[in-house]
């Protein structure tokens, strides 16, 4: 594992403990990961949508591994990317769309882990729709319906049945849905949205669990109304309270979810990251955690999307977002220690690392 840094260990005293990571096991199961951008790694890039919903390109990527801008949302790993190597210490599953020609190597590599998150998609399939996405959750289940049958036909239903239920099953969406409502329908009633979202991210994740499904790991929505666009939208430059009311919905509607599936489905269990709890302490308290910037973005504008021409920070670890709405390397590196290691006031029923069964 990298060297940590100092920050790093501050955070860690504060919210996990520092015996927390030393002698854990390693998690062996496949993770297939569904969601959105904070999730994505490099899906978009086969796909025609609009260049807001793209990342690769620089600065993109110019902290991963040979500054390569793989589509990742971020200077360099990614949410997926963190947890992935906190549980197993290997790289997380690369993007369907990436393995489903090379029919070859496929079969091989599906058994390690599969990616289907796509930036600006969401649970409802009418979601990113301006932004030309056709990738919603619903979509994504059906690409994991093809590598459900794929893994069964080279391992029999017996054994897939098992190997999947040892799977973790890694969930991050839902910020798209609210913008896209807060968007484009903000005159609709709000109850209809929010029942809308319950019943059908319930039925996604029943679907998941019909498939053979039994660990999730759901991250909420994250404050959204505090990243740097919709920031621009309250004069005073604070956060947009709006957006944010329905991010803690949002968590309330899935928890309620998560608890009634984990009463219905025997064996179904899950781990609840609270990613709008974690953030908003680390806004409120952001020198505690070795971050100097979280209103601002470290490349591009509150008005304009990353790319190579625009302005570029050169301390990254001190600020939160990277862009315009995503968070940097450093904050995600964060973000999935406390989902790994944290007591219940951030992630419920368990954290990630007793969830996937490598905790000490
Ligand atoms: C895979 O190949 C098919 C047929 O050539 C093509 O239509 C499709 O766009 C390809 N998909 C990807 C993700 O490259
Ligand atoms: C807006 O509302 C209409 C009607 O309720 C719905 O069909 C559409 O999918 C919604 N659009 C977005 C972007 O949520
Ligand atoms: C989105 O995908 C569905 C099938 O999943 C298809 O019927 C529809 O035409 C697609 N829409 C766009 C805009 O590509
Ligand atoms: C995976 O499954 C789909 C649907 O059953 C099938 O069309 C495809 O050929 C399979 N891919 C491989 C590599 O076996
Ligand atoms: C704007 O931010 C301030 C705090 O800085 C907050 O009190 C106010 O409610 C916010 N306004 C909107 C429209 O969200
Ligand atoms: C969410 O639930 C908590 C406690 O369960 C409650 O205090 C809070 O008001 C709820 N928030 C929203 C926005 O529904
Ligand atoms: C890149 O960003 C700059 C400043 O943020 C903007 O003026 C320019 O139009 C962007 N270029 C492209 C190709 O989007
Ligand atoms: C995770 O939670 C369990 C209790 O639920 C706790 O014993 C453990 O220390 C926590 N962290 C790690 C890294 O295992």
């Amino acid at each position: 594992m990298e060297a940590m840094r100092f920050s790093t260990w501050v955070f860690l005293f504060l919210f996990v403990g520092p015996e927390a990571i030393e002698a854990s096991k390693l998690f062996e199961a496949p993770v297939f990961v569904f969601g959105d951008s904070t999730v994505d790694v490099g899906t978009n890039n086969f796909l025609l949508v609009s260049q807001e919903i793209k990342a690769n390109f620089l600065y993109n990527g110019i902290d991963y591994p040979y500054s390569d801008p793989t589509g990742r949302f971020s200077n360099g790993y990614n949410i997926a990317d963190q947890i992935v190597r906190l549980l197993s210490n290997k790289r997380s599953p690369p993007a369907f769309l990436s393995l489903v020609n090379h029919t070859s190597s496929f079969k091989r590599k599906i058994l390690q882990g599969v990616n289907f998150a796509s930036g600006g998609s969401g649970i409802l399939d009418g979601t990113g729709g301006g932004y030309n996405n056709n990738m919603s959750l619903g979509k994504q289940i059906q690409q994991f319906v093809t590598v459900h049958s794929n893994i069964t036909e080279l391992r029999g239903p017996e054994e897939t049945a098992d190997m999947l239920s040892k799977s973790l099953f890694l969930i991050s969406v839902g910020s798209n849905d609210i913008l896209d409502y807060l968007h484009f329908n903000g005159s609709h009633s709000p109850p209809n949205f929010l029942t809308a979202i319950h019943s059908t991210y319930h039925d996604h994740l029943k679907s998941l669990y019909d498939l053979g499904a039994r660990k999730f790991g759901i991250i909420s929505v994250p404050p959204i109304g505090c990243c740097p666009l919709l920031r621009q939208y309250n004069f005073s430059g604070g956060c947009l309270e709006e957006a944010n009311e329905y991010a803690q919905s949002f968590y309330n509607a899935t928890e309620d979810i998560l608890k009634q599936l984990s009463l219905e489905l025997p064996g179904m269990t899950y781990s609840l990251g609270n990613l709008y709890e974690m953030t908003t302490i680390v806004i409120e308290d952001q020198y505690a955690f070795g971050l100097k910037n979280t209103d601002t973005p470290c490349c591009g504008s509150a008005l304009y999307q990353c790319n190579q021409t625009a302005s570029l920070c050169s301390n990254r670890d001190e600020y939160l977002f990277w862009d315009w709405v995503h968070p940097t390397q450093f904050a995600s590196r964060l973000v999935a220690l406390t989902l790994y290691g944290s007591s219940t006031r951030f992630v419920t029923p368990m954290n990630f690392s007793r969830l996937a069964g490598v905790d000490v």
